[in-house]
């Protein structure tokens, strides 16, 4: 079967995580990703965080699936040279370099469009345009300037980040639909054109239930579904909401069988108001279901602390499979707290080819996620990371080049 994206090329200039997400799912969906590596070096996160010596990190094979790699000095002039003829080919520039090295290399927008007037380049950048255009940026900092972590955590404690890299994997997927869709455009107009993710819009994008809720804050002073609601204050700014839930129905993680010692030994509880009464009987407060002070969402709002209180006593007695089983069987919206050891020995996200186990020549097998994404028509085959300049001689013969050519300019350091 043939790919979604078969016959684009991705010329990839990404590093680290933002950009290679992007291009990896680009790869995921069949276009031909040609990830361009300085010699001797490469991308940056292959020795990072390394677990095995002189071996590609897991940080590196994790995010460059499905590619090929070539290397190439684009500070050299022949090196230069070598990279025009790629943007000739290709279709779709990417790139996650600080703000001004494409230029500064040569390859303004002006220079590309020179070159092939029907290349996209994409781009993703920390800021958009304003005062902090000019900076580099990594992904706590984009956590921070995008507004999760002053609404991530405790009410009493600092702002926290969060695990899910939304900054970098967010934008990158951000990026992703950008370019498809200035792919898609390019069947009208024939022309290329600039696609840009920043990575605090990115972030602000995924954080956007937090803007509605400062205005809420700003036009009523409170918000009811908050755990600084009703005993608590307010200040100016949409305040961190503990695990409070951010949509309409309250939720709140709790502890179930087993919490002494097992720091995952938790679940997600939401109370969703539809089947409130199948919640009061399954903890054993049917009496609730018609109380005025809590048969309603609204007469519940200030009594959450301690409705949560009370579901806890119950969850406490189940282990989180246990009681996801029982809360289920009535539609309770809920879900296990799940380690990363749990996910990655789940047989059904093995199936599903979410999570793939993947070889590798030099570091054997190792798991990773595999496409999030499935399209019926154009399945993902994870294929291992490709290692340091491993398709350059191949690239630079579908270029053209001679292996004469090819073994001159290794010699003079431009590939
Ligand atoms: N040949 C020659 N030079 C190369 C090259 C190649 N194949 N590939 C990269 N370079 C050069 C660049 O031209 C640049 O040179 P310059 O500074 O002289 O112009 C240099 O390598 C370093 O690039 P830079 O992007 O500044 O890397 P960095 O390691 O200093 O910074 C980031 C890393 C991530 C902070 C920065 O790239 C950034 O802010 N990117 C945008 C936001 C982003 O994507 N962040 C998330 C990353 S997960």
């Amino acid at each position: 079967m043939g790919k979604a994206l078969d016959g684009v090329r991705i010329l990839d200039f990404t590093h680290v995580q933002s950009g290679p997400t992007c291009t990896q799912l680009l790869a995921w969906f069949g276009a031909d990703v040609i990830k361009v590596e300085r010699a001797g070096a490469g991308d940056i996160t292959r020795e990072q965080l390394r677990d095995i010596p002189d071996v590609d990190s897991l940080y590196f094979t994790m995010l460059n699936h499905n590619k090929r790699s070539i290397t190439i000095d684009t500070k050299n002039p022949e090196g230069k040279l070598v990279l025009e003829a790629l943007i000739q080919k290709c279709d779709v520039l990417v790139e996650n370099f600080a703000p001004g090295a494409l230029d500064r290399m040569g390859f303004t927008w002006e220079r590309i469009q020179e070159l092939n007037p029907r290349m996209i380049v994409a781009s993703v950048k920390g800021f958009g345009p304003g005062p902090y255009e000019d900076c580099k940026v990594y992904e706590n900092v984009a956590q921070c300037a995008g507004g999760a972590a002053s609404t991530t955590g405790f009410d009493d404690g600092p702002p926290v980040v969060t695990g899910a890299q939304i900054g970098d994997s967010g934008t990158g997927l951000h990026l992703a639909l950008g370019i498809v869709t200035a792919l898609y455009q390019r069947t009208q107009t024939g022309r290329g054109q600039r696609v840009l993710a920043a990575m605090q819009d990115g972030v602000l994008n995924l954080c956007r239930v937090k803007l509605r809720d400062q205005q809420r804050l700003d036009r009523t002073g409170t918000m009811k579904e908050y755990p600084q609601y009703p005993n608590g204050s307010f200040g100016e700014a949409v305040p961190r909401a503990g695990n409070a839930s951010g949509g309409g129905q309250p939720g709140w993680i709790l502890k179930c069988k087993g919490w002494e010692t097992d720091p995952n030994a938790y679940i997600y509880f939401i109370t969703q108001a539809p089947v409130w009464a199948k919640i009061c009987n399954v903890i054993g407060k049917e009496e609730w279901a018609t109380d005025p002070d809590y048969a309603t969402p609204a007469a519940r709002l200030p009594h959450l602390k301690e409705i949560f209180a009370e579901i806890e006593r119950w969850t406490m007695t189940k282990t989180k499979f246990e009681a996801m089983q029982i809360l289920n069987k009535y539609d309770i919206p809920c879900g296990p707290i799940l380690s990363m050891k749990e996910i990655a020995e789940e047989p059904s996200l093995r199936k599903t080819g979410t999570i793939v186990e993947v070889d590798h020549p030099t570091r054997g097998k190792y798991l990773t996620v595999g496409n999030p994404i499935k399209l019926s028509d154009s399945p993902t085959d994870v294929k291992r990371s490709p290692l340091l300049g491993e398709h350059t001689d191949e690239v630079m013969a579908e270029l053209g080049y001679s292996p004469q050519q090819i073994s001159a300019l290794r010699t003079a350091g431009a590939i």
